[in-house]
Formats: structure tokens, C-alpha cells, sequence
């Protein structure tokens, strides 16, 4: 039987592998999409949905919605330098309009959690790879509800390592620690895939060579463009000799749990102002609240990545 999931995104280029992982994946059914502020501005996330929406061409129609455009507190913070101006990478995408590939849901993203999580009680996974912002207002607006997802699964945190937007705090929890905090200590059933886990799932210049490029078809097309791979000088936006595959790994946790190897621990988030401002932290003495992601398999998992990417299975 395939899992029924909803993710929430702020795409970004990681988010877009992430929906194509998804979508691609015969194991789940992608019933909605919600959008948040994050690696770019809410207007540029959800023009990308529908971008990568174009690409994918799902038969399901899933449901979008509009999030929230700033965190519960503070300014937004964005990530231009590492997913480009237009948060895909300058990626040539002419979106589709809704209704052919997606519906446009009638509300706002907390809603769409809301009523999803009602309809399918104990049913669905939801996939939360951007800011917490958006499942933090659905928990303000209605706890009840949002306990009758089977599980959430979220990409976020630098549990025993550095984290990658300052030192001591990852990307997604630093735009807004105060929902994160929120998110954590709802008591949810919760799983955590922290940067300790991500960081193991790098694309490689090697992996680009070997398997993205020859494959030629509109998926490889993408990667290479969205990454800002450059094959002559072998690096990705930025200079960069690794593309962290953040966001995928988060849907492959759900494919696959038994790849991952997960360490039940209480986390918190630091939410007040300062050095350690979005910093995650584990608090001892005290009842867990998530299963944390520490390692993972891989070869597996990269092996599952490119295949639903580049498979056979993929149109031309
Ligand atoms: C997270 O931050 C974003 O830039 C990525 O999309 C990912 O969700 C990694 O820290
Ligand atoms: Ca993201």
C-alpha cells in the first residue's frame, strides 16, 4: 500500500529534487503541496511549485497552497547564493497554469493541513522540508487536528555538528526557531532529518559525470542547470564541490526508514536572539520528542535518488 504525504516546501533547489524524488516514487501518494517563505520569498516559492509541477506532470493533481510569507517572529532570511536569484537557479521553466497538473487549494497552508489530516485521520505523513512556519500556525489553529497525522518527518536542525547558515544553526530552523520550537514540543510523533544525516548524501562532480549528464533527458537537463553544475571546472553554484541532498533524503527517510538510522532524543531550539540564535540542541533529562536521523545508508539511498530521477521510467 503506498503512504499518502503532504510536503511542505520552500522551493529552492533540494525542495525541487525532493518533489521529483516524490512524485516518482510509487511508494507514496503526494496529496497536496504547501508553500512557505524560506530559501526564497513566498511569490518565488510558489512560482517554483508550479514550475517543477510542469516538469513532473503528476496524473494525481495535488493540492497547492499558499503559506506564510515571514516567520512567526523576525524578518525572513533567504538563501539566494546557494539556490540563485529565482530560487531554482535560473532554471528555463514555463509554468503550466492550475488546474491541468494541480489544484489550487481554496485556502491558506495551514488549512490545507488542517482539513487533510481530518479527512485521512492516522493516514497521512507530512514532509515538512522548509521553515516550521506553516506547521506551527496549523498547531496554534487546531492541535487536535494536526495529531491525526501518522507521522512528520522534518528536515531541519545540526544536532553533534556545525550547522550551515552560522555556525551553530541550520538553514531551515534559524529562518524561524520559534516555530521550530513550537513544532518540537507539541509532542507530535516526529522525526527529525538533521544536517548530521544530510551531509552524508552529497551530488558529487563525480556522480554529475557519471550518471546525471549522459542520461540526457529533462531531469538531468534540470539538475545540471538548477545546481549551477559547470562540467569543464567540475563544482556547483558557488564554487561548491558538493550539492547536499537536504531535502530529498527527508522523502527518502519515508521511502525507505530502514536506511536511515534514527536515535530517539529530546531536542529543543534556541529561539532568542544572539549567537545561537536557531541553534538545536539536545536537552537531557528530559521525555523525547523526536527520532533523530543520524546516519545513513549511502549508497542505498543515492542509488534510489538517481534511479527515480533519471529511471527509465522518466518521459523524455
Ligand atoms: C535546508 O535549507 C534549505 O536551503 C534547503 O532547501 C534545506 O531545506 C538545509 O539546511
Ligand atoms: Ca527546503
Amino acid at each position: 500500500m503506498n503512504k499518502k504525504v503532504i510536503i511542505d516546501c520552500d522551493v529552492g533547489v533540494d525542495d525541487a529534487l525532493a518533489l521529483i524524488l516524490a512524485f516518482g516514487s510509487p511508494e507514496l501518494e503526494v496529496l497536496g503541496i504547501a508553500g512557505v517563505n524560506g530559501n526564497v520569498s513566498l511569490p518565488k516559492v510558489m512560482k517554483n511549485i508550479e514550475k517543477v509541477l510542469t516538469l513532473i506532470r503528476p496524473s494525481n493533481r495535488p493540492w497547492v497552497a499558499r503559506g506564510a510569507d515571514r516567520p512567526l517572529q523576525g524578518d525572513p532570511v533567504h538563501a539566494e547564493s546557494l539556490h540563485g536569484e529565482d530560487g531554482l537557479g535560473g532554471a528555463q521553466i514555463q509554468p503550466e497554469e492550475a488546474g491541468r497538473y494541480w489544484q489550487v487549494f481554496p485556502g491558506a497552508a495551514e488549512e490545507l493541513l488542517i482539513e487533510m489530516a481530518r479527512r485521512y485521520p492516522a493516514q497521512i505523513t507530512l514532509i515538512a522540508i522548509g521553515p516550521l512556519t506553516n506547521l506551527a500556525l496549523a498547531l496554534q489553529k487546531d492541535p487536535e487536528a494536526m495529531r491525526q497525522f501518522n507521522e512528520i518527518v522534518v528536515m531541519g536542525g545540526a544536532v553533534r555538528t556545525r550547522g550551515n547558515i552560522t555556525p551553530h544553526a541550520e538553514f531551515n530552523f534559524y529562518v524561524d526557531p520559534l516555530a521550530a520550537k513550537i513544532v518540537l514540543d507539541s509532542g507530535l510523533p516526529g522525526t527529525l532529518v538533521p544536517l548530521d544525516a544530510t551531509h552524508q548524501v552529497p551530488l558529487t562532480p563525480e556522480l554529475m559525470e557519471e550518471k546525471v549528464r549522459p542520461r540526457q533527458n529533462s531531469f538531468s537537463q534540470f539538475v545540471i542547470e538548477a545546481t549551477g553544475y559547470e562540467s569543464g571546472e567540475g563544482y556547483f553554484r558557488g564554487g561548491r564541490k558538493a550539492f547536499y541532498l537536504h531535502d530529498p533524503l527527508a522523502v527518502g527517510a519515508v521511502i525507505q526508514p530502514e536506511w536511515v538510522k534514527k536515535e530517539k532524543l529530546s531536542i529543543s531550539v534556541e529561539a532568542k536572539k544572539g549567537e545561537f540564535y536557531g541553534k538545536s540542541y539536545e536537552v537531557s533529562g528530559r521525555k523525547t520528542n523526536a527520532e533523530v536521523c543520524l546516519k545513513v545508508d549511502r549508497e542505498k539511498f543515492l542509488g534510489l535518488f538517481l534511479n527515480s530521477l533519471l529511471g527509465e521510467n522518466r518521459h523524455l
